[in-house]
């Protein structure tokens, strides 16, 4: 496996391997892997002859008063893990590289970043589009691998593809979650014992809004009644969104129908903001 550390590098590599055919396919990610990178991997590896996995806490995604510095980084560790999935390239440039002194260039996605992560973390889905724009351009790739967790990510990435008419195929992959539903999360890392319990409010108020919802239920805002007391029923949650949205738009909606989904972003032990969604009216 090469460990790329060098743009052009990184270029040439990707210049070198079209030319030999059979596709290259990225997993693009901020390291500190887990299995639900090395599944994210090992889709990428069904796609394409070559798989490149970018590692790289991004810092133009993260606000003032957000963790880029504490963001845990482990890149011996995600080397070896990325090797043992047969990963070819691993791409871990350095921040003054990928954006010296004089760049200024920014991607910006309008509608769809109004909402959600987008109404919370501002600038944070300028500083991931304009992160992939470079690592698609880079890698050469010819698809790219997202998890669904991060959803209202890989939405704007499509939205971005489409718009710009990007040559590349987006992949979702289904959220990959702990056997007691937690979904696995880099973040995960920091949670205490305590914390954790907490942490499983987000999944388990996926599971009782699809049970109201299936009891009959259908107004979004008696159901976020419902979700929000339940989540902060569990000690140190401090609730981001709870939203019931449409799936494609993700505009909020009045009544749940097929195309609705739950959004949580919630805060746990004063420290750790949780992210989680799925559709109500059906497991996914
Ligand atoms: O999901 C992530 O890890 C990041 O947002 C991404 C897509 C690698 C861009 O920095």
């Amino acid at each position: 496996m090469e460990i790329i550390h060098s743009p052009d590098e990184m270029a040439a590599w990707a210049k070198a391997q079209a030319a030999a055919g059979g596709g290259i396919a990225l997993v693009p990610t901020m390291g500190c892997f887990h299995e639900a990178h090395l599944s994210l991997m090992r889709l990428a590896r069904r796609q394409a002859g070559k798989v490149v996995v970018s590692l790289f806490v991004n810092p133009l995604q993260f606000g003032p008063s957000e963790d880029f510095e504490a963001y845990p980084r482990n890149f011996a560790e995600d080397c070896r893990m990325a090797a043992g999935e047969g990963v070819d390239a691993v791409f871990a440039p350095d921040p003054a590289e990928m954006y010296p002194e004089d760049f200024q260039t920014v991607v910006s996605v309008k509608d769809i970043t109004r909402h959600l992560c987008g109404a919370s973390r501002p600038g944070h889905f300028d500083g991931v589009a304009t992160v992939l724009v470079k690592l698609f351009h880079l890698t050469g790739a010819d698809c790219a691998v997202f998890g669904e967790k991060d959803y209202q990510q890989l939405a704007v990435i499509r939205r971005l593809t489409a718009d710009l008419n990007m040559d590349i195929e987006i992949i979702g992959h289904p959220t990959v979650r702990e056997t007691d539903g937690l979904a696995m999360s880099s973040r995960n890392l920091y949670l205490d014992e305590g914390d954790r319990e907490s942490a499983l409010s987000l999944y388990r108020s996926i599971a009782m809004a699809r049970k109201l919802t299936a009891a009959g239920v259908r107004e979004a805002t008696v159901l976020e009644r419902k979700v929000r007391a339940y989540i902060e029923s569990f000690p140190g949650t401090e609730i981001d969104y709870v939203s019931f949205v449409d799936a494609d738009s993700l505009v909020p909606v009045a009544v749940i129908d097929e195309r609705t989904l739950l959004a949580l972003a919630v805060r746990i032990g004063g420290k750790v903001r949780l992210i989680d969604n799925g559709l109500v009216l059906r497991d996914g």
